[in-house]
Parts: structure tokens; C-alpha cells; sequence
């Protein structure tokens, strides 16, 4: 661990506890610095809850690993575009932190500390503008009108919709996404299918507890909507340079990269074999079952094993999708692509551990903390 490591960490545990009362006080001190910055955040908003405070603190925290986080920066830089944030508003940002920061460090907090997070900060903070310099040529966002709702289950649906403008992206990514319902609120979502000549993306989404967006995209958005969409993100998508067999694990709507990395290998593949593994608690929740046997069925270098977790009738296997791959192993020598929620991406990357897969050969999306 490098010494500026070593600082941000040591000085992140006397103000951890405090976080919730340190969040009140950073978006305090941000909105009074610069009152006009309160119209680029959601209308209800939740400051505990807000995305904002938590991600630039993990992001310090794991600035060791700088040629990881490039990427992630540029990209994250450039998909702030969405917000309209501009260049100077960095610094306000980084003054309400290092404000907060001093307040609930109190007296241990060091000269020493507040060099560290400044140093950190503005690493970050130069990396994410010069992506959004990059981008200058794409819009901050794209509008997208809803060509087609489908009701799959009782919390999930499969929407198509059309940018107005060309948005390139690749299989395997994700895009946040808002609609009018909730504006200013934005949540991530990944792309269903490969890139199309006509542009057109699909998104499968599950309507979680008392989601915004979510209930939003499959209970009120219909045909006709618009919608508009962040610019892609994500390092889950096919290297085509490895001759190794695919594993892909997908719990959910956790299908939706995978069902992208899968058409998009229809079009070229014809070596590689893909072993999919798609698990959700009931049948009613293999929502796109069907469409993965059809592929089944025409594609020989593509097997798909399903798995409930909570239906003992189901005519497939059952327990945690996890199990299951393990069941079906070893996988010594395969790609992995794996995507769901932050439980069963922690319970497949434990089991791939434990089956001496390499971390490297692992690729995952998690769709909560994890
Ligand atoms: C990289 C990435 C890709 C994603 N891709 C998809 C996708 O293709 N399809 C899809 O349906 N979702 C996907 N998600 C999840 C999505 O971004 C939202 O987090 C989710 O739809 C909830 O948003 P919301 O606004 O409806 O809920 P919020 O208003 O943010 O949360 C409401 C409540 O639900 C809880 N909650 C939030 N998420 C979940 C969850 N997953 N399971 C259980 N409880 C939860 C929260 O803790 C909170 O209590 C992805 C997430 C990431 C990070
Ligand atoms: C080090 C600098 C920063 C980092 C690491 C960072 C990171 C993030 C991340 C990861 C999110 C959640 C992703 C999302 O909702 O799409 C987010 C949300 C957000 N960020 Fe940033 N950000 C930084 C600087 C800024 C600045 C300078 C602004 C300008 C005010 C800003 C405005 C926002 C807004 C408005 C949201 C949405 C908040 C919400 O929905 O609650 N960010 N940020």
C-alpha cells in the first residue's frame, strides 16, 4: 500500500462513523458555495442516499491502482456530461469535501490528511475532466423515444428504444438511463443486444421494492415515451483476440450483457463454446428463457442451463446459480462473464475462487454495491 494509501484510509476512520451527518454537510456547504448547482441534482433528493459523496469517496480510496481507474475515470468524466457539469464545478466540489472532512476530522485531523485527499481528489477530478473533454463530439446525452414495452413477469420488462442521435457502445456495456418520471435521477443499465443498423438498444429491467427508475421503466413508461440515455460504460465486453470457451453466469436480469456478448458473437463466432447459466427464484423470472433455447437450438457452440432457486416444480436444475456452475465444473481454462445482483455476483466470484478460476479471466458487472 503506497503512503497516500496508507493516509486516506487511516484518516477515512475518524470521520467514518459521522458519514451520514458529513453528507448533510457537504451538500450544505456545496449548495451554499454555489447555489446554482442544486438544479443538476435530482428533485427529491435523498443527500444519505445520493450517489455523489459516496462514489468520490470510493473512488480516493482506490486511487492506488491508477491504471484501473483510468478508464473508469474518463469514462465516469464524460458520462458526467449528463449532469452538465462544467470544469469549475469541480472545485466547489472539492472544497465542500475537504470542508467536511476538516469539520468531522476534528482535531486529529492532520495537515498530512488533508494534503492526501487533496491530491487525491484532484487526480481523480483531472482524469474525469479529461474525458469529458474527449467527448466533445458526442452530446452530453442522447433523447430516445420507447419503441416497444413488454410486460415479461410481474416486476420485469423488455423495452426497445431509438436515440435520435447515433450512440456507439459496445456488447456487454451499460447505460444510465432517465425518464420524465423522475428527472435528474438516473440509474444504470445495460444494453441487451449487440449493435443494430437501425440503432436501436434494448433494456430488460426488474422493478426492485420501492425503485424510482426502475418501477418507472416497466410500470409506466410505454411506446411513444421519451427517454434519455448516458453515454456507455463498462469493461464487460468480449475480447476477441481469446481463443478460450465462454462461461457466462447471469442471475436476472443480470442476461441482459450477456444476451449482448451472445448475439454479438452469433455474428463471428465459430470456435469458441459458450456454456450460459441464467438462475432467478421462479420460472416467471426466466423471463427470456425462451429466446436463449431458440438460440440454443440454431447456434451448436452455445449450451444454456437454467436454474430456480425457489420453485421445486421446475423441470431444470434448482438452487443458487452459483451451485449450479460449480456442479456443472471444472472451468479452469474458460472466460467468465458474470452479471446480477451484488449477492449472487458475490456468491459466483466465491465459487469461481474456490474452483481455481484466475481473477484475471473474470469479467463482472454487479448491479448494488458490492
Ligand atoms: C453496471 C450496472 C448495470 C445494471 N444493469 C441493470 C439491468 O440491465 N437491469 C436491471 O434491472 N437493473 C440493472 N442495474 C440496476 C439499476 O441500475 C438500478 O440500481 C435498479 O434498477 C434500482 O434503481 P431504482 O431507482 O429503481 O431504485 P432506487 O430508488 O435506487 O432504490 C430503491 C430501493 O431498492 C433497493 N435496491 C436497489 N437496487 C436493488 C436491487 N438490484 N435489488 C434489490 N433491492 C435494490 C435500494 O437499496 C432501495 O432501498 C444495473 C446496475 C449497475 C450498477
Ligand atoms: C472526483 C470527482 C467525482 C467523482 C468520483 C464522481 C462520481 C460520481 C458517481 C460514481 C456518481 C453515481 C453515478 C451516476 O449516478 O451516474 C455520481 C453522481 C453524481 N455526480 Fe459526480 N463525481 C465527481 C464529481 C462531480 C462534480 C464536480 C459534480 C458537479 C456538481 C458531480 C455531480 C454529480 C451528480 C449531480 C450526480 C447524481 C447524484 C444523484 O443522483 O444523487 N459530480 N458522481
Amino acid at each position: 500500500m503506497s503512503n497516500l494509501s496508507r493516509l486516506l484510509k487511516e484518516s477515512w476512520t475518524l470521520v467514518e462513523e459521522q458519514q451520514d451527518k458529513l453528507a448533510s454537510h457537504f451538500y450544505a456547504r456545496m449548495f451554499l458555495n454555489n447555489p446554482q448547482l442544486r438544479d443538476l441534482f435530482p428533485v427529491q433528493m435523498d443527500v444519505q442516499r445520493s450517489r455523489l459523496l459516496g462514489a468520490i469517496v470510493t473512488a480516493v480510496q482506490t486511487v492506488d491502482d491508477p491504471d484501473r481507474l483510468d478508464e473508469y475515470l474518463r469514462a465516469l468524466g464524460r458520462d458526467h456530461r449528463k449532469f452538465h457539469v462544467q470544469p469549475e464545478h469541480y472545485d466547489v466540489v472539492g472544497d465542500a469535501l475537504m470542508e467536511a472532512l476538516r469539520t468531522f476530522g476534528g482535531d486529529q485531523w492532520t495537515l498530512e490528511f488533508d494534503q492526501a485527499w487533496r491530491d487525491a481528489y484532484a487526480l481523480i477530478a483531472a482524469k474525469m475532466m479529461e474525458g469529458a473533454d474527449a467527448d466533445a463530439d458526442n452530446p452530453p446525452y442522447w433523447h430516445a423515444e420507447v419503441l416497444y414495452h413488454e410486460r415479461r413477469s410481474r416486476d420485469i420488462a423488455v423495452l426497445t428504444c431509438r436515440p435520435m442521435q447515433p450512440l456507439e457502445y459496445r456488447a456487454g456495456q451499460y447505460i444510465s438511463v432517465e425518464t420524465r418520471y423522475q428527472p435528474r435521477l438516473w440509474r444504470a443499465y445495460s444494453v441487451a443486444n449487440a449493435p443494430r443498423k437501425d440503432g436501436s438498444l434494448d433494456f430488460h429491467v426488474r422493478a426492485v421494492g420501492a425503485g424510482w427508475v426502475s418501477s418507472a421503466l416497466v410500470r409506466r413508461v410505454q411506446p411513444g415515451d421519451m427517454i434519455r440515455l448516458g453515454s456507455p460504460m463498462g469493461r464487460m465486453t468480449l475480447d476477441r483476440r481469446s481463443t478460450r470457451d465462454i462461461v457466462c453466469v447471469a442471475g436476472g436480469t443480470g442476461l441482459a450483457p450477456i444476451k449482448a456478448l451472445i448475439e454479438e458473437m452469433t455474428r463471428a463466432n465459430r470456435t469458441r463454446w459458450v456454456h450460459v447459466f441464467f438462475g432467478a427464484r421462479d420460472r416467471d423470472d426466466l423471463y427470456d428463457l425462451a429466446c436463449l433455447n431458440r438460440l440454443a437450438a440454431r447456434y451448436p457452440w452455445l449450451s444454456v442451463v437454467a436454474a430456480t432457486s425457489a420453485d421445486p416444480d421446475f423441470p431444470g436444475e434448482h438452487g443458487n446459480i452459483s451451485d449450479v456452475v460449480s456442479r456443472y465444473g471444472p472451468w479452469r481454462d474458460h472466460d467468465f462473464f458474470v452479471s446480477g445482483s451484488a449477492q449472487m455476483v458475490r456468491a459466483t466470484m466465491r465459487t469461481l475462487a474456490e474452483m481455481q478460476v484466475p481473477a484475471i479471466r473474470i469479467k463482472y458487472d454487479s448491479f448494488g454495491d458490492s
